[in-house]
């Protein structure tokens, strides 16, 4: 073990901020979140810092299709992104943002120390162009037919139906997905960064076993040839930092993104008084450790850590990948309503659940992960509810009713006690080097043991004789200091019934060592049901949810034609048979029995109507006194439950609470036709 405390900047990659955080996101957070909990519990010196990565044509392109400025955008998203992550007790030191002066100022430095170090050069390449956009065009932006085997509609560098990769410009027919336009070549000079200068660097790096053997000996590969050149530089329009020096050339996203990394630990150590050299002079003693997906390890096992280097910064000490999630057996799918929003889960299930369960499946490898529906359910109610919450809910009955909520002042089995707290090294070990499934399965074979423990003494039984009732307080004693070691092991994983489990034991946050004394001669708290068990409707209206919002999100972005098809066309006579008018509400209000209608008196000039409109979900009667409307003034009364309506207001929208109604402009009377 090394010297205590250590001193650790944790870091999980940094979300993009034109999306939100879905269940496949959070392996990675929760599983760094476990990592970081657990070393805070273990008295080490530890910061998690993140960000949202957002700069890059996506955001932009995604700011404009909204109607919003960039930054509007990535201002919301932030928001939404921190909810999420609290929600799922992801409990990160610093949450910044890669459009922020900290990453400017850092981005400009690094890249500076690296220029004139001559790790920079220039050279000019053809790329794809948007003659109508004017704008350069990233590869998945372009689509085409694939030159191998002439499948239509492909992305710009592989083929989803022959699996061949090319280059965007060997597409047949390619267009460009931002104007549907077909791209031209264009040359432009970029700047990339001469990853080769560091090949020696980086052999040595690898073999220092800091990142997976499998990632090591993939991206080693490269190794072979020589070691490409990486372009840091996008052409105007682009939404990011302006390289320094340059006319219309912004840092590419990947530039920025890592350092953000450093950006919003820059941004806590000046709010914290922490010494930032301290962690990235390049002699640091402390450890620097990012999480990350298997997508993304070359951005950050071989140009990550050169950059580092090149820039006068050390080196990452770990750069840790894991896989990815699938849901029940196949990839997240928005299709079978698999592609679950954090938000989504939230509302139907505890956020400790997931926690728990991908504590369950997650190892220190890069196999994916499968979150099977009717496993979690199962597990969760077995391991969580039946092993764990069952043991203090069981010995807790007879000490609050019994002994007044006193714990005894002995074990009667301490050395049954001995093996759980020996737990606590082994299970820190796993913890360490991450096996959280190991970790979880030891805590569950604990967690049966007690059981059995307490099976076989049987305190409902001895209860009912009197002379026995000391053993009985000895019994529950043991349980429940059994079940403390238990929620100590997996505090990482479940901070928040941890939480009420020391307000019920009645004792002070609860660190990794302090089960190793007993807890005894104490007063308990009254026992609260720790958890509930996971029923399958709430999976089911999980599920269901996730669809709709799915599908609310395609109608959005097909447009309301799509929905809502034009009627068949009408000639102009058709139109002019159709007498609208514009009124004034003079009185509005509520519809006894009824949660749809505003009953409305119109002011037509010369006469009054009586008027029953569906907009009660999304007007207040009062909003809408004095207010200008069009009404249908020649429509055939209609006899309703309530009364006779004599007319329509006109309102565009689908209905409930999305809707608006149509008002003339300024200076138009009761009674004026439209025409
Ligand atoms: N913005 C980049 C990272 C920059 S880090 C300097 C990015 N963002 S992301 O939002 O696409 O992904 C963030 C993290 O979530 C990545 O590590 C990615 O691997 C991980 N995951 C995204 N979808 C995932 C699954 N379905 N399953 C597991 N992890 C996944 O990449
Ligand atoms: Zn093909």
């Amino acid at each position: 073990m090394s010297p205590k405390p250590r001193k650790l900047l944790v870091t999980s990659a940094l979300p993009y901020a034109n999306g939100p955080i879905h269940l496949g996101h959070l392996v990675e957070y929760i599983q760094t979140d476990i990592w970081v909990r657990f070393q805070k519990l273990q008295g080490n010196e530890c910061w998690y810092v993140c960000a949202d990565d957002a700069h890059g044509t996506p955001i932009m392109l995604r700011a404009e299709a909204d109607g919003v400025s960039p930054q509007e955008l990535i201002d919301r998203v932030h928001g939404e992104h921190s909810r999420d992550f609290a929600t799922f007790l992801v409990a990160f030191d610093n949450f910044h943002s890669t459009h922020s002066e900290e990453n400017r100022i850092l981005s400009e430095l690094i890249y500076r120390r690296l220029d004139d170090a001559g790790h920079i050069a220039r050279r000019t390449i053809k790329q794809l162009y948007d003659p109508e956009r004017n704008m350069f065009l990233p590869d998945r932006f372009v689509r085409g037919t694939c030159p191998k085997c002439n499948a239509e509609d492909q992305h710009g560098d592989n083929c989803e139906v022959c699996g061949s990769t090319y280059d965007p410009t060997d597409l047949i027919n390619p267009y460009s997905m931002v104007s549907g336009a077909k791209p031209v070549e264009r040359d432009s000079e970029q700047l990339f960064f001469k990853v080769e200068d560091f090949r020696d660097f980086l052999r040595k790096w690898f073999d220092e076993g800091r990142t997976q053997t499998e990632i090591a000996n993939k991206q080693k590969e490269l190794f072979d040839g020589e070691l490409f050149q990486w372009d840091i530089s996008r052409n105007a329009p682009y939404w990011g930092f302006e390289i320094p020096g340059e006319r219309d050339k912004y840092f590419y996203v990947w530039l920025d993104a890592p350092i953000g990394y450093l950006a919003s630990f820059r941004n806590l150590c000046d709010r914290e008084g922490i010494d930032f050299d301290e962690f990235l002079s390049p002699d640091s003693k402390a450890e620097m450790i990012h999480f990350i997906g298997k997508d993304i390890a070359r951005f950050h096992t071989l140009f990550w850590p050169a950059e580092l280097k090149g820039a006068g910064f050390r080196p990452p000490s770990a750069v840790w990948c894991h896989g990815f999630l699938t849901v029940n057996g196949q990839k997240m799918s928005k299709s079978r309503g698999t592609f679950i929003m954090a938000e989504t889960y939230a509302k139907h299930l505890n956020p400790e659940y997931l926690r728990y369960y991908f504590a369950a499946k997650l190892d220190n490898n890069i196999d994916d992960i499968d979150l099977n529906l009717e496993d979690f359910r199962v597990r969760v109610n077995s391991d969580l509810v039946g092993k764990l919450v069952n043991i203090a809910s069981r010995c807790a009955r007879f000490v609050g009713k019994e002994f007044d909520g006193r714990l005894a002042a002995t074990l009667p089995e301490p050395e049954m006690y001995s093996t759980f707290v020996a737990a606590l090294d082994s299970v820190a070990d796993d913890y360490e080097n991450r096996r959280y499934s190991k970790a979880m399965r030891d805590v569950m074979a604990l967690a049966d043991k007690a059981n059995q423990y307490i099976d076989s003494a049987k305190p409902w039984v001895l209860i009912k004789d009197e002379a026995r009732h000391a053993e009985v307080q000895g019994i529950c004693t043991q349980g429940l200091n059994l079940f403390r070691v238990l929620i100590t092991l997996l505090k990482p994983v479940l901070p928040v019934t941890a939480e009420r489990a020391e307000d019920f034991l009645n004792i002070d946050s609860l660190t990794w060592d302090s089960p190793r004394e007993p807890l005894l001669d104490h007063s308990i708290n009254r026992f609260k049901p720790l958890l509930t068990r996971v029923e399958e409707k709430q999976i089911d209206a999980m599920i269901e949810e996730t669809r709709a919002v799915q599908e609310t999100a395609e109608r959005r972005a097909a447009g309301p034609l799509a929905d809502d098809p034009l009627a068949p066309e009408i000639t102009i006579d058709d139109f002019a048979r159709v007498d609208l008018r514009v009124a004034r509400v003079e009185a509005a209000e509520r519809v006894e029995k009824s949660d749809r209608l505003l009953r409305l008196t119109l002011d037509l000039g010369s006469e009054k109507r009586n008027v029953f409109a569906g907009i009660q979900s999304a007007y207040d009667p009062e909003m809408l006194v004095g207010r200008l409307v069009v009404m249908v003034a020649n429509l055939a009364p209609r006899k309703m439950r309530f009364g006779v309506s004599e007319g329509m207001v006109l309102a565009a929208g689908p209905g409930g609470s999305e809707l608006f109604l149509l008002s003339p402009d300024e200076g138009a009377t009761p009674g004026l036709r439209v025409r």
